[in-house]
């Protein structure tokens, strides 16, 4: 099999998409299959791996000569159904979210809307839009302020004291555009993710335990720097790791997904209470997702193997 690995793109989270597409590709290549690695640099331009400068077209070329896609491109014009729509219309098969699904995942305010219609939890919020005049925090302290479209943690703040609230909505306008004020959870940060298999079977891997800094924040820093401490599997109750499951189920029906999707809860004492939605997760192999299906057998070669499987049926 021929498999264009795309990874870069023009959010901010860049980098990390670059070291997820580069341990992609390398799974990939160890499995026998030949790779076409496409990065998309900061400024929106496609370049293949020997270092050239493609244009657009050249990079729809590379595609259309390949069997199948595995986009590996995290936030804005990448997981949020932008390069879904691009291999759509080119007609290659890809490993990942549609359109719709990326969209809507991208969008916290959006999923948190369907979440609800869905009967899941999720905290109390407001979304504050472009040029809207700031007032007081809208909801008690603490909260959390992020903006809509946002991953890794870009831009996101707690806020603990009501003067913190202003500066915080500018920080989070300055990486999107619209910004969600949310009240703060207190309770474990418990993720799931889910892939359907080429059988149409959904398959999760072991749900995961993130560890917080004494505020409760687990923040880009700790994402990134290697002082993430992840706990695999969860130490959840069994009434907690049902729920959780239950609601990861529904949403990855309700949105409409395909490939891996992470599902990030808070296990509170009154229930679980959906965070956000990834289609397009961390997958480095340190990452999340990867560790979650090595806790179930699925080492990450063969995560890759299926999610590639599971695109071309
Ligand atoms: N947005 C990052 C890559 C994640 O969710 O893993
Ligand atoms: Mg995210």
């Amino acid at each position: 099999r021929r498999i264009a690995v795309i990874g870069g793109g023009r959010s901010d989270e860049h980098e990390v998409s670059l070291a997820s597409a580069a341990a992609a590709a390398r799974a990939a290549r160890g499995n026998g299959d030949e790779v076409v690695a496409l990065t998309i640099d900061r400024d929106g331009r496609w370049r293949t791996d020997d270092g050239e400068a493609r244009t657009a077209s050249d990079a729809v070329r590379h595609l259309t000569t390949c069997d199948v896609a595995l986009p590996l491109l995290h936030g804005v014009h990448g997981e949020d159904g932008a390069v879904a729509g691009l291999l759509t219309m080119l007609g290659v098969p890809f490993a990942g979210a549609p359109v719709r699904a990326g969209a809507l995942a991208m969008d916290k305010w959006a999923t948190k809307l369907l979440a609800e219609a869905a009967g899941i939890a999720t905290a109390p919020a407001v979304l504050v839009r472009p040029g809207e005049r700031v007032g007081a925090p809208p909801l008690d302290l603490p909260l959390v302020v992020k903006p809509t479209t946002g991953g890794s943690s870009n831009g996101v703040t707690r806020v603990a004291i009501a003067d913190a609230y202003r500066p915080a909505i500018a920080v989070a306008r300055a990486a999107g555009e619209d910004v969600l004020v949310e009240s703060f959870v207190t309770g474990r940060e418990v993720d799931i993710a889910l892939f359907r298999d080429r059988d149409g079977a959904l398959r999760a891997g072991a749900t995961l335990e993130v560890g917080v800094d004494r505020d409760g924040v687990f923040d880009r820093a700790r994402k990134y720097d290697g002082t993430a401490e992840f706990t695999v599997p969860a130490r959840v109750a069994p009434d907690e790791h049902e729920a959780v499951d239950r609601a990861a189920r529904v949403l990855y029906g309700v949105l409409g997904c395909s490939g891996v999707a992470r599902f990030d809860f808070f296990a509170t004492g009154a229930g679980v209470v959906l965070n956000e939605v990834n289609t397009t997760p961390g997958f480095t192999e340190r990452s999340q997702v990867p560790l979650m299906y090595a806790a179930v057998g699925l080492g990450y070669g063969e995560l890759i193997t299926e999610l590639v499987e599971a695109a071309l049926v």
